[in-house]
């Protein structure tokens, strides 16, 4: 895969597609797009949580995560569950670089190494057919290419099987803000705020099970 540069100096990569995997602004757009807007004090004190990544790519969004939540809480328990379809993309995992403690430990636990806070399931394939059979999801990051450059992997019927997974307090967030996925998303009985726009970064959206 081609390596990208962001514009912090993080080094993303380009599919064959030449679709790239992380914003070009870089970890805060993901940062203010996928963890600003959630309760992370609330997530923290509770101990435990279940994230379902879905487009798992190389793990940045996973890392940021861990890297916030164990600010608050370094004991709280987290389960990964990552979705992803390309093997190009998840080989490049090991090789890849991020400037934080937590992406190290993420590889490390992928490498089979134990770390009693983190258990992270890969599952390789389309979310559109794989079978992710988890109903205590507490997060979902839907972090799949733009709705311009993949528009069938935003349809309503992705978005009830996911809601499915999820606790009846979980949350999804999306760094689209189109309509389309908002209208997939209030087709099965999810509702959504607007993740506001901030500086350069554009609107994202995070939705509850109504
Ligand atoms: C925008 S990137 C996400 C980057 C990732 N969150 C990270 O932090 O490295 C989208 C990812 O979704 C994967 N993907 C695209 N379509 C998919 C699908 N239908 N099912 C599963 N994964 C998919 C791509 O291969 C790519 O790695």
């Amino acid at each position: 895969m081609k390596q990208v540069i962001l514009r912090d100096q993080v080094v993303s990569l380009q599919n064959k597609q030449g679709l790239l995997l992380h914003p070009m602004n870089g970890l805060d757009e993901m940062r203010h797009k996928y963890i600003s807007c959630l309760d992370l004090n609330k997530i923290a004190r509770s101990g435990s949580v279940v994230v379902l990544d879905v487009g798992f790519g190389v793990g940045y969004l996973s890392a940021l995560f861990l890297d916030s939540l164990w600010k608050i809480n370094p004991q709280c328990k987290v389960v990964i569950v990552g979705v992803e379809n390309d093997s190009e993309v998840l080989e490049s995992i090991q090789t890849a670089v991020m400037p934080l403690k937590s992406f190290g430990i993420l590889k490390s636990v992928l490498r089979g190494e134990k770390y009693p806070f983190l258990e992270i399931t890969l599952i390789k394939g389309d979310v559109r057919t794989v079978n992710v059979d988890r109903n205590d999801v507490d997060v979902v990051f839907y972090d799949l290419y733009p709705p311009t450059a993949e528009r069938e992997v935003w349809d309503a019927q992705i978005f009830l099987k996911l809601g499915l997974c999820m606790k009846l307090s979980g949350v999804l967030v999306t760094h689209s803000g189109d309509n389309l996925v908002r209208q997939s998303l209030f087709e099965v009985g999810f509702v959504w705020d607007e993740v506001r726009p901030s500086g350069r970064f554009g609107v994202g959206t995070i939705a509850r099970k109504s």
